[in-house]
C-alpha cells in the first residue's frame, strides 16, 4: 500500500544567509567544533552552510537514526526531508505523506481544551477530524489526564502537555515519520509506556528518520545510522559501526548490548513470555 513512499536527494545544500552578521574579520570559511561552517555566498553575504552536498536515497522500511555534534545539520536535514526547506542547490524529492515531529508544542493552543488540542494536532499531522474522533478515547486513556482533558491547555504542566502531544503523535499512521528528539520532559513511568507506543508507531511507518543524542533510543527505533558532520554525511551503516566511528568503542559496545537486549525481549514476546 505504501510502496510509493521514498525520499531522494542529490547534492542537496541548505544555506542560511545571515544579513546582519558582524563579520568584517571573517575572511575565510570558519569551521568550529559546533555548528555548520560559516562562509560567504556569491553575493558576498555571510551564510551558514547547514547542509552540503547531501545525496541519499530512502525507501519503504528504512529506519535511519541521525547522529552528530550540535549544529551538525540533523534538524536542518529533517526539515529538508519534510519539504519545509527547499535545497539552495541540488534536489530533494519526497514521495509520501510526511508527519514532521520536530517540536511537540507545535499545533497546540493554550486557550482550548486537551480534547480540542488532540484534534488540532492530529490535523497538523495529516489526519482527518473523523480519524481523530475515532481515536479519542484511546489517546485520552494513554495520557492518563482524566478530567484535565476538558480544561484549557494553559492549566497543564510541561510534562502534561508532552503527554497530550505524545498521545497524538503515537496514534497516527505516517508514511514518512521524521522525529527530532526533545521527547523528554515526561516522568520515567510514563516514558516506559510511551516507548512501547513509539516503537509500534515506527513499525507501522513507511520510512523513519530520527535525530537523537540517545544511542539507546536509536538502537531501539532504528536499523541504520547516519553520521552528520558539519553539514555532510560522514558515514551511513550499521548503528554499532557508526557509533564506534563517532563516539568510540565504549559507546559502540553499549549499543551492541542494547540491540541484543531488544532482540531477546522481542524473542521472549514472540514465545508468549512476559506481558
Ligand atoms: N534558521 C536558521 N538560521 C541560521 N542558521 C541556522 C538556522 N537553523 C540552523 N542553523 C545553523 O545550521 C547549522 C545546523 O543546525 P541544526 O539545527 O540542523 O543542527 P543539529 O545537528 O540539529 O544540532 P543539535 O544537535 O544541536 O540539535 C548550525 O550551524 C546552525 O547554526
Ligand atoms: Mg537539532
Amino acid at each position: 500500500m505504501t510502496q510509493h513512499v521514498s525520499i531522494e536527494t542529490h547534492g542537496a545544500c541548505v544555506d542560511f544567509p545571515i544579513f546582519d552578521a558582524k563579520s568584517r574579520s571573517l575572511k575565510k570559511a570558519f569551521l568550529g567544533k559546533a555548528g555548520g561552517s560559516i562562509g560567504r555566498n556569491d553575493s558576498d553575504v555571510v551564510v551558514v552552510e547547514a547542509l552540503k552536498d547531501i545525496t541519499l536515497s530512502l525507501k519503504e522500511g528504512d529506519r535511519v537514526g541521525l547522529v552528530g555534534h550540535n549544529g551538525a545539520g540533523k534538524s536542518t536535514l529533517l526539515r529538508l526531508l519534510s519539504g519545509i526547506y527547499e535545497p539552495t542547490r541540488g534536489s530533494a524529492r519526497i514521495r509520501g505523506r510526511v508527519a514532521p515531529v520536530f517540536d511537540l508544542g507545535v499545533g497546540m493552543d493554550p486557550e482550548i481544551s486537551g480534547y480540542e488540542n488532540i484534534i488540532i494536532r492530529g490535523l497538523f499531522l495529516g489526519q482527518t477530524r473523523k480519524q481523530m474522533l475515532a481515536k479519542m478515547d484511546e489517546i485520552a486513556e494513554f495520557t492518563e489526564l482524566g478530567e484535565y482533558l476538558s480544561m484549557p491547555l494553559r492549566t497543564y504542566s510541561t510534562g502534561m502537555r508532552v503527554r497530550v502531544a505524545m498521545g497524538v503523535v503515537t496514534s497516527i499512521d505516517p508514511e514518512i515519520l521524521l522525529l527530532d528528539e526533545g521527547i523528554g520532559a515526561v516522568d520515567a513511568e510514563f516514558m516506559k509506556k510511551a516507548r512501547i507506543r513509539l516503537q509500534k508507531l515506527v513499525e507501522r511507518s513507511g520510512i523513519l528518520v530520527f535525530a537523537s543524542h540517545s544511542n539507546e533510543f536509536l538502537a531501539q527505533l532504528c536499523d541504520s545510522a547516519m553520521w552528520i558532520d558539519h553539514g555532510q554525511v560522514r558515514m551511513h551503516g550499521e548503528i554499532e559501526d557508526v557509533v564506534r566511528a563517532y563516539e568510540g568503542p565504549e559507546a559502540a559496545s553499549h549499543v551492541a548490548r542494547t540491540i541484543a537486549e531488544i532482540a531477546a525481549e522481542k524473542a521472549g514476546v514472540a514465545r508468549g513470555e512476559g506481558a
